[in-house]
């Protein structure tokens, strides 16, 4: 499945509000386009948000009609901006836009022409897209050691394929592990309001055949009270020095029944996701999004009109809930301002 690609006709990727019930996979021809993606959710998930804006740029510099380097590098930073302000909490986000930038400011250092700046910031684009599968799979391979075969995993919101440029993070993990030749289950949370667990965790481990329960949030206690669960794997959007873990609107929660239960919290995300500026989870800037998302599923009302919403789209899971923090270089535990300083380098 092709989450997002560069193509002669523009970016393309499959739209995954339409998930499960349709696959559509529409083509975007200008970076305006592409940053309306990102904001509207046809594309999510950190790594991929990361991906998907790189490439944007890419397409905007590539149709861009400035003359001069100078020009360019005026339209280049403009829409930069833009995606910048598409969503808030996933740092992969910025760190490919300053990626980008950082490539752009040494190529122009090297004398080089217009011409020359847009094919070296499309291969740049482009490499961010190919890095992140092998990132995902480094991930999946440092991930899987720690699942028992046998084990049923728990896992919310989507963090596999869909949210990345292909494999996953936390599904990269649990597709490490059956590639070990473990047998494992998955237990997937709906993940409301946005359902990216029931409409694309579900769609893409069917896909692949991997045994898969669907269940609305509110029962992850009760199975792992009945021992039902034996480990939890996450993705997630910011991670604070500390080892603070901005995911997904209700991990926290599930962060706070894995200790009662006495079950492994595992979070899995490469280092693009780690953000060293921050001390703590405390600064992690958290995206509200519409109340319709809650108010609304499919379009139905489902509350009452004039309702006061909470909308949310991520908490933060403190750093003692969290058992490890696997990395494509390798697995952090506490204390992990140290170990996750020591990853990054
Ligand atoms: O709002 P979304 O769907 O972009 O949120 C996605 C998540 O919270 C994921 O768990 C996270 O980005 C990790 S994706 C590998």
């Amino acid at each position: 499945m092709i989450t997002v690609e560069w193509t002669a006709e523009g970016v393309r990727m499959i739209d995954q509000r339409a998930l499960p019930t349709e696959e559509l996979y529409p083509v975007y021809s200008t970076y305006e386009g592409v940053a309306e993606a990102i904001r509207e959710m046809v594309v999510r998930g950190a790594p991929a948000i990361g991906v998907t804006a790189a490439l944007g740029i890419a397409l905007g510099l590539k149709t861009s009609l400035a003359p001069s380097v100078v020009a360019l590098e005026d339209e280049f930073l403009n829409i930069c901006d833009l995606m910048a302000a598409t969503r808030p909490t996933a740092v992969n986000l910025f760190w490919a836009i300053d990626r980008m930038k950082r490539v752009f400011a040494a190529a122009k250092a090297t004398g080089a022409d217009a011409p020359a700046l847009r094919e070296t910031m499309i291969a740049e684009a482009q490499a961010i897209h190919a890095e992140d599968i092998d990132t995902c799979r480094s991930i999946g391979r440092h991930g899987a050691d720690l699942i028992p075969d046998g084990a049923t995993v728990l896992t919310h919101c989507n963090a596999g394929a869909l949210a990345t440029a292909g494999y996953g993070t936390a599904l990269g993990v649990i597709r490490g592990a059956i590639e070990q030749g473990k047998t494992i289950q998955v237990f997937a949370d709906e993940t409301r309001p946005f359902l990216q667990g029931a409409r694309l965790t579900a769609w893409e481990l069917m896909k692949d055949e991997i045994p898969t329960t669907l269940i609305t949030d509110n029962m992850a206690g009760h199975f792992m009270k009945l021992g039902r669960i034996q480990c939890i794997v996450v993705g997630a959007d910011r991670i604070a020095a500390n080892g603070d873990t901005a995911n997904k609107i209700g991990t926290y929660m599930v962060a706070v029944l894995a200790k009662r239960h006495g079950i492994p919290f595992y979070v899995a995300a490469p280092i693009s996701t780690l953000d060293l500026t921050l001390a703590s989870g405390d600064e992690i800037p958290i995206e509200d999004r519409t109340p319709l998302e809650v108010t609304h599923i499919k379009g139905q009302r489902v509350a009452p009109e004039g309702v006061a919403v909470a909308n949310p789209a991520f908490d933060v899971t403190p750093n003692d809930l969290v058992t490890a923090i696997i990395t494509e270089r390798g697995v952090a535990r506490a204390p992990f301002t140290e170990s996750l300083r020591a990853l990054a380098g």
